[in-house]
C-alpha cells in the first residue's frame, strides 16, 4: 500500500501547490483596487486637461457665487470628485472659442483665466501653482493653467508673455481652426486663414519664444506636420495635453506613429485622451479600450512618454465606467491588471509629466541671457477686420500731438502776455 499512499501525499502536496497558486492569483487580483489606491496617495494624478471652466461660463456665466463646486453635479467635475479620483494637479483648461478669433478671444481668455483663479483662491482645497516644485510641495490639488487655441494670443508675442505672468504654463497651439501661423488637424471646421501650412515663419517665432520663457507647448488639436515641424525645432519637450492614438482609431486629432516616435525622442508626453469618439472612433467604450491606447504607446514610445489628460467635461462621450473624475482608479486598476510596472503607472500619474515640465523650465533657465523676441507678424498675413490700422494710427497720433503742442505753446504766450498786461497795469 506503499505506493497509494505515496499518489496520495504527492496529491495532498499537488492539491496544496494548487491552492497557493489559487489564493496568489485571486489575492492578486482582489488586491488591485488596493493596489491602484496605494499607488495614486504616494503618487497623486497629475492630469493634463479639464474643461469645467468652459462648463462654468456656459451654465454659470462664470458666476462663482451661485454654485458649489464641493458638490456641483451639473459637470463631471467637482471637488470631492476630484479627491476620490486621487487627482493631485489639474491643467484647468482657459479655452476659447476658435469664432472668437480677431475679434475678442484675448479679453475671453482673460476672463476664464479669472474664473480659475478665483475658483481656485475661493476653496481651500485648492491652490494655484505654476511650477514643478510648486506641484511637487502643495499639500492641495494643485491648480494650473493651460491656455487652449493659439488664437488666443492674436499673433502677438508680448500678449503671449504675459498670459506667461499670468500664469498659463502651456499653449495649445491651435484649437479646431488654423491660426495666421499654424496649422490645424480640423481643417474643415472653420474658414480662417485657408491654406495655412504647418508652421509659418511667425510659428517658428512663437515656438523659440515658448522655449525662451518657459511655455511649455502643447500639440493636441494641431495637424499632422505642424507637430512634425514643431518636433523638428523645439528645444524643450512638448506634450499633447488631451490626444489619442492614430493606429487605433485613424482620425487626424489623434496622433500617428512617426510622431509617437518623435515624440520619444524629444523627451516629450502624450496625455492620453479618453473621449469614446478618440479612442473607439465611436460613441461607446470601455476602460479597456482605453488601455489599449496605453499599451499601444508604451510599445512604441516607451512608459516614459504617457499621461493622462482625461478631457472632461470638454467632450461627452466617455468609456463605460470612467463617467466623472472620479473614476481614474479604475483605469490605473486595468493598467496593473495587464501588468504594468508600479513604476511605470507612477510616470503615467506623475512623474513622467514632472519630468518634462523641468526640462521645459531648465531649458528657460538656459536661456536668460536671450532677448525678449519683438518680431512681429507680416500684416499680409493677418486679417484686419476688427484690428486697429496702427499705420494709420501712428501718423493721426503724431498729427494731434503736434496741434496739442501748438495749442499749449498758443496758450502759454497768451497767458503770459495776460499777466504781464496784469502787472504793469
Ligand atoms: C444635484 O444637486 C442638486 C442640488 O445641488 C440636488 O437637488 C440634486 O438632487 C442633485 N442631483 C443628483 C443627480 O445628484
Ligand atoms: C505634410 O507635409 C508633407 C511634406 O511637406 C507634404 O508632402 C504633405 O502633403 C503634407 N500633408 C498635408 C496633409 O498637408
Ligand atoms: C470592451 O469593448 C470591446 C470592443 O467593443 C469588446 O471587445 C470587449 O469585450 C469589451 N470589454 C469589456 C471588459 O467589456
Ligand atoms: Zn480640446
Amino acid at each position: 500500500m506503499e505506493w497509494i499512499k505515496q499518489v496520495l501525499s504527492q496529491n495532498a502536496l499537488w492539491s496544496l501547490l494548487l491552492c497557493i497558486f489559487i489564493q496568489f492569483i485571486s489575492c492578486n487580483t482582489d488586491d488591485l483596487p488596493q493596489r491602484a489606491r496605494n499607488l495614486m496617495e504616494s503618487s497623486p494624478l497629475i492630469d493634463g486637461h479639464n474643461d469645467l471652466a468652459l462648463q462654468l461660463r456656459r451654465i454659470y456665466k462664470n458666476r462663482l457665487s451661485k454654485i458649489n463646486l464641493r458638490t456641483i453635479n451639473t459637470t463631471r467635475t467637482n471637488l470631492q470628485k476630484l479627491k476620490t479620483g486621487h487627482v493631485g494637479a489639474q491643467f484647468w483648461s482657459a479655452y476659447v472659442m476658435c469664432s472668437a478669433q480677431d475679434k475678442d478671444a484675448v479679453r475671453l481668455a482673460l476672463e476664464q483665466i479669472d474664473v480659475i483663479k478665483r475658483m481656485c483662491e475661493d476653496y481651500e482645497e485648492l491652490e494655484f501653482v505654476t511650477s514643478s516644485l510648486g506641484i511637487e510641495i502643495t499639500k492641495k490639488i494643485g491648480c494650473l493653467i493651460g491656455l487652449e487655441g493659439g488664437h488666443i494670443i492674436d499673433s502677438s508675442l508680448a500678449a503671449l508673455r504675459m498670459f506667461y505672468e499670468l500664469g498659463a504654463r502651456y499653449m495649445t497651439l491651435t484649437h479646431t481652426c488654423n491660426t495666421p501661423w499654424a496649422e490645424t488637424s480640423s481643417d474643415d471646421l472653420h474658414k480662417f486663414y485657408q491654406g495655412r501650412k504647418s508652421l509659418t515663419d511667425f510659428g517658428t517665432e512663437v515656438i523659440r519664444e515658448m522655449n525662451r520663457i518657459g511655455m511649455i507647448i502643447d500639440l493636441s488639436h494641431t495637424s499632422s506636420n505642424t507637430s512634425r515641424e514643431v518636433l523638428a525645432i523645439s528645444k524643450a519637450p512638448v506634450i499633447f495635453s488631451h490626444s489619442a492614438v492614430f493606429a487605433l482609431c485613424g482620425i487626424k486629432r489623434n496622433i500617428p506613429d512617426d510622431v509617437l516616435l518623435s515624440i520619444k525622442k524629444n523627451g516629450g508626453l502624450v496625455m492620453v485622451n479618453f473621449h469614446t469618439e478618440f479612442i473607439a472612433c465611436r460613441k461607446t467604450a470601455n476602460i479597456s479600450t482605453l488601455a489599449d491606447h496605453f499599451d499601444y504607446i508604451k510599445k512604441l514610445a516607451g512608459p516614459g512618454s504617457i499621461g493622462i489628460g482625461g478631457d472632461y467635461d470638454g467632450v461627452t462621450g466617455f468609456p463605460e465606467g470612467l463617467e466623472d473624475v472620479s473614476k481614474y482608479p479604475l483605469l490605473i486598476q486595468e493598467l496593473l491588471r495587464r501588468g504594468w510596472q508600479d513604476e511605470e503607472i507612477r510616470g503615467v500619474l506623475r512623474d513622467n509629466f514632472l519630468r518634462v515640465f523641468r526640462d521645459v523650465e531648465s531649458i528657460r533657465d538656459q536661456q536668460l541671457n536671450l532677448r525678449p523676441s519683438e518680431k512681429e507678424i507680416p500684416e499680409d498675413e493677418l486679417s484686419y477686420t476688427c484690428r486697429l490700422d496702427l499705420q494709420n494710427f501712428q501718423q493721426r497720433s503724431a498729427k494731434a500731438s503736434g496741434i496739442q503742442e501748438i495749442s499749449i505753446s498758443a496758450f502759454t504766450l497768451i497767458t503770459y502776455m495776460l499777466s504781464c498786461i496784469f502787472i504793469f497795469w
